[in-house]
């Protein structure tokens, strides 16, 4: 049995995307994108896929005005916790993307995905995927993103399914000291991809593994998806500033 086991798949996300992004510069390169598509503090925001609130929480706290949403009930619970520890009034519900429009009204001006999240659709928090039911769902879930945006409405979407292996080094915890790497493998032929996180803890040398897969999409079938959906205009490649991993989409309702 291992004495340090174990960390929530939500609560391991929010300390390693500290340490893998500077969070003030991504902050500041998102409200770039915002600004040069005329977004400003009265614009509406839905964040779709908040996780843990990074960039939800920033957005929050800088006065604008965010509503943040996942299908996952322990991200809603983390966005919660790490709302209340920094005092930030934040609006988070738990919904699957594939139900907004059900529950929301064409009235947000930009709604993002961002986190390489879109190609977990139906698979986050699993330990397997069915590629064909996971396409469908990413492709039902941009079509209630489109539902949700008033006309003229703005849609961020982010993704990144090159291979990597990273050695992320050792991170504090409230478990102690924790070495983490990961790596993303990729099969083609099953358009499938898997992510793996593994820890170790230092004191006890335990290790702990998190396995997720997800959809193997490409650049052009994302461009596919989003003008299939009716997006009437698809920009690619979107600098970002801070942004050090994933490619951007911007599509116009
Ligand atoms: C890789 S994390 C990214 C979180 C956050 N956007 C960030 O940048 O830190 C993916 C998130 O998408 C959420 N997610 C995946 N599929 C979803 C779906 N179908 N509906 C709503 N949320 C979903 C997960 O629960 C998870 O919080």
């Amino acid at each position: 049995m291992m004495k340090n086991s174990f960390f929530s798949l939500s609560e391991l996300w929010d300390f390693v995307l500290e340490k893998r992004y500077n969070r003030k510069e991504i902050f500041r390169g998102f409200v770039d994108v915002l600004k040069k598509h005329g977004l400003n503090k009265s614009s509406l925001i839905l964040d779709a896929g908040c996780g843990s609130g990074f960039m939800s929480l920033d957005l929050a706290e800088n006065g604008f005005r965010v509503v943040a949403t996942d299908k996952s009930y322990e991200m809603i619970r983390q966005v919660k916790i790490n709302a209340q520890k920094k005092k930030i009034g934040i609006q988070a519900e738990q919904v699957s993307w594939s139900d907004l429009s059900k529950k929301f009204d064409p009235i947000f001006d930009f709604v993002y995905c961002r986190g390489n999240s879109l190609i977990y659709a139906a698979s986050w928090e699993q330990n397997w995927i069915v590629p064909d039911r996971n396409l469908e769902e990413i492709k039902k879930s941009v079509k209630s993103f489109y539902n949700i945006l008033r006309p003229g409405g703005w849609c961020y979407i982010d993704s990144n399914i090159k291979p990597y292996s990273e050695k992320l080094g050792v991170l504090k915890t409230r478990k102690g000291d924790v070495e983490v790497s990961w790596k993303a493998e990729v099969d083609s032929s099953q358009n499938l991809r898997t992510w793996t996180i593994m820890l170790k803890y230092v004191s006890s040398q335990e290790t702990q593994e998190f396995v997720s897969y997800s959809a193997y999409l490409s650049n052009e079938e994302i461009c596919e998806i989003l003008h299939k959906t009716g997006f009437k205009k698809v920009e690619k490649n979107i600098p970002v500033h801070g942004e050090k991993y994933c490619d951007v989409f911007i599509a116009q309702k």
